[in-house]
């Protein structure tokens, strides 16, 4: 492992534990940080802690989590070769969308994280993920799998693991696209 990556990342969640900088420091239980192999080069983005991941501090652990995992093994991977994140690190109340302002608050840290990782993969869950980082006009159902190319890295959106939960019939067309992103990933094939 290396260590001087490790010891910047344990400075930023000593930030992000700390942070105050939209209203969701008051409501939140604790603040979520991202999790996992800081050295993979696989980035996985989705929306916001639930409730489950405000009390535990930590992204995926609830019901969607379980679907995220299944996903992963099916294409040969696991939490400890990826690192996700979300695009705000605390609950929004009632698992509302993230507004405008909160996302645009939360936002260094997940340009530090990018940074630090710098990702040759990189996927995003949902909606409010691919809109951030992809297009502000991607629709998830069109447009899932779909890969564009940025300063050498790869990215594309599927389905929310929640979305999944919603409709199961979603899964192949996720797990399609996850394994994809592995065998990008594998060959390094970025630009191809
Ligand atoms: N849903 C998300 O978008 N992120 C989590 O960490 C958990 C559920």
């Amino acid at each position: 492992m290396n260590q001087d990556l490790q010891d910047i990342w344990y400075d930023m969640e000593r930030h992000v534990a700390a942070c105050t900088r939209c209203p969701l420091s008051q409501s939140r239980r604790q603040p979520v940080m991202g999790r996992g192999s800081l050295q993979g080069g696989f980035l996985l983005i989705a929306e916001a802690p639930g409730v489950q991941e405000d009390r535990q501090g930590m992204p995926f652990v609830g019901r969607s989590g379980e679907i995220l995992d299944r996903l992963l093994q099916d294409c040969g991977l696991s939490r400890e070769e990826i690192y996700i994140t979300n695009i705000i690190k605390c609950h929004p109340p009632g698992n509302r969308d993230p507004k405008e302002e909160e996302k645009e608050a939360c936002f260094p840290y997940l340009k530090y994280e990018t940074f630090l990782l710098k990702p040759r993969v990189i996927v995003c869950l949902g909606r409010v993920a691919a809109q951030r980082i992809i297009s502000p006009d991607f629709k998830i159902t069109r447009q899932h799998g779909a890969w564009v190319y940025r300063k050498g890295c790869a990215l594309t959106a599927t389905y929310h693991p929640s979305a999944i939960l919603r409709d199961p019939s979603k899964y192949e067309a996720a797990k399609g696209d996850f394994c994809e992103a592995a065998r990008k990933l594998a060959g390094h094939a970025v630009g191809t």
